[in-house]
C-alpha cells in the first residue's frame, strides 16, 4: 500500500467511507441524468480508459460493462485501469471483468510510461479534498500526459462554497464554513473549478510523433473544452431528492469530522504545554455542536449542490506548414 501519511486527502477510508462514496456515486449519477460519461463523448470508441483517484472503483466497474462499449481487443491486458494512492477500497478482483484493473499511483508523481497516450478517456472525480492549489498544474499535466491524442478528459468537481442546507439553519451555515475553513488551512482550493478550467487549456500538449513543437489545448479552446453545471437545486427526480439526504448530507458531515479530528489533536497537544489554550477550545467545542446538530439532520432538510462536469479533448495535430494545427475536429 502507498503511503498516505500526513496527507492532504480529508477523508477516511473504511468500510461507512466506501458505503459512502458507492452512494454517492449513484447519486452523482442520477443527477448527471443517469450517464457514467457526458453524452458528447463517443462510448463505442472506448477501447482504453483510466479512472484516477478511483476510490472503490464502482464509476470504472459500471463502465466496463457498458453495453454500447466496443468488445475488448485482447483478453490478455486490461484496457480500463483505476489508479489511486491508496488500495483500502479498492473492490475485489472480479472475474467478470477481465479488462478491469487497479492500481496503486500517486496523481502527484507522473505514470509509468508504459501508460503514456495509451487512454482513449481519462476519468477524474472529486478531488479538491484532495490536491492542493499549488500542486493543480503538475496533477492536470500527469493525467493528460495518459491521454492519447484526440482522447478525451472527463473531469467532474463540486465545490463546498456551492453547497448550501435547507432549510438554512446556523448549524447547516457553520458546517460549510468549517468545511471552507479546513480546506484552506490544507492548501486545499474552496473553488476548485475555474482554476482547473484554466489549468487544463494552460498545458501545452506535445504532436504525436513530434518533438519540438508545442500546441497549447486553447488554440481551439470553444470547441476543445466543454464546461457544464448540473444542479441538484430543484431536481424533481425523487431519487436525486432521496440521495440529497443519504449520500451528500453525510458528505458534509464526514468533511467537518475531519476538521474536528484535525483540531481536537492541535487542542490536545496545545493543552500540554499551554493550558490556557482558550480560543481554540471554544472553537472545538462550537464544531462539537454544529455536528451533533448536522447528525441530527432530520427529514425535511436536504442538501443541494452543483457539480461542474468538464469535457476537454487533446488536440490532434498535424503540421500544416504554416504551424501544428488540430485535424480531426471533435463533435460539437
Ligand atoms: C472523494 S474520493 C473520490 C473517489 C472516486 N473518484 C469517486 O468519485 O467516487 C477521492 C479519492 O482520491 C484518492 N486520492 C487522494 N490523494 C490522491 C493522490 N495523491 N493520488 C491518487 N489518488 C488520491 C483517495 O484515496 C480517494 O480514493
Amino acid at each position: 500500500m502507498a503511503s498516505t501519511n500526513g496527507e492532504t486527502y480529508m477523508l477516511q477510508r473504511n468500510l461507512d467511507e466506501s458505503q459512502r462514496l458507492d452512494a454517492q456515486h449513484e447519486y452523482m449519477r442520477q443527477m448527471s441524468y443517469g450517464h457514467l460519461l457526458h453524452p458528447s463523448i463517443p462510448l463505442h470508441q472506448l477501447h482504453a480508459v483510466a479512472d484516477v483517484a478511483t476510490g472503490t472503483g464502482r464509476w470504472l466497474q459500471q463502465l466496463a460493462h457498458h453495453p454500447a462499449l466496443p468488445p475488448p481487443r485482447s483478453h490478455q491486458q486490461p484496457t480500463f485501469i483505476g489508479f489511486d494512492i491508496s488500495d483500502q477500497q479498492f473492490p475485489p478482483p472480479d472475474a467478470s471483468s477481465p479488462r478491469l484493473a487497479f492500481e496503486l499511483h500517486d496523481m502527484l508523481e507522473p505514470f509509468p510510461t508504459e501508460h503514456h497516450e495509451k487512454f482513449d478517456l481519462v476519468n477524474v472525480r472529486l478531488v479538491s479534498y484532495a490536491i492542493k492549489g499549488a500542486d493543480l498544474d503538475r496533477v492536470v499535466r500527469n493525467v493528460i500526459q495518459l491521454l492519447r491524442p484526440g482522447g478525451y478528459l472527463q473531469w467532474q468537481e463540486a465545490d463546498a462554497s456551492d453547497s448550501w442546507a435547507h432549510p438554512e439553519t446556523s448549524a447547516g451555515s457553520s458546517c460549510i464554513d468549517y468545511v471552507i475553513a479546513e480546506k484552506v488551512d490544507r492548501g486545499l482550493l474552496p473553488c476548485i473549478a475555474g482554476p482547473l478550467v484554466k489549468t487544463i487549456l494552460s498545458v501545452p500538449v506535445t504532436v504525436p510523433d513530434g518533438q519540438h513543437n508545442i500546441v497549447s489545448w486553447s488554440r481551439d479552446l470553444m470547441r476543445l473544452v466543454h464546461l457544464e453545471t448540473v444542479s441538484t437545486y430543484n431536481h424533481p427526480s425523487p431519487a436525486v431528492a432521496a440521495g440529497k439526504k443519504a449520500a451528500i448530507m453525510s458528505a458534509a458531515t464526514a468533511l467537518l469530522k475531519a476538521r474536528l479530528h484535525r483540531k481536537s489533536t492541535e487542542l490536545q497537544d496545545s493543552l500540554e504545554s499551554d493550558p490556557g489554550v482558550g480560543k481554540l477550545e471554544d472553537e472545538v467545542r462550537a464544531m462539537e455542536t454544529t455536528l451533533r446538530a448536522v447528525e441530527r439532520w432530520d427529514e425535511e432538510s436536504s442538501w443541494d449542490f452543483d457539480l461542474t462536469w468538464i469535457v476537454a479533448r487533446k488536440a490532434i495535430v498535424q503540421d500544416t506548414g504554416k504551424g501544428w494545427m488540430p485535424v480531426r475536429r471533435p463533435s460539437p
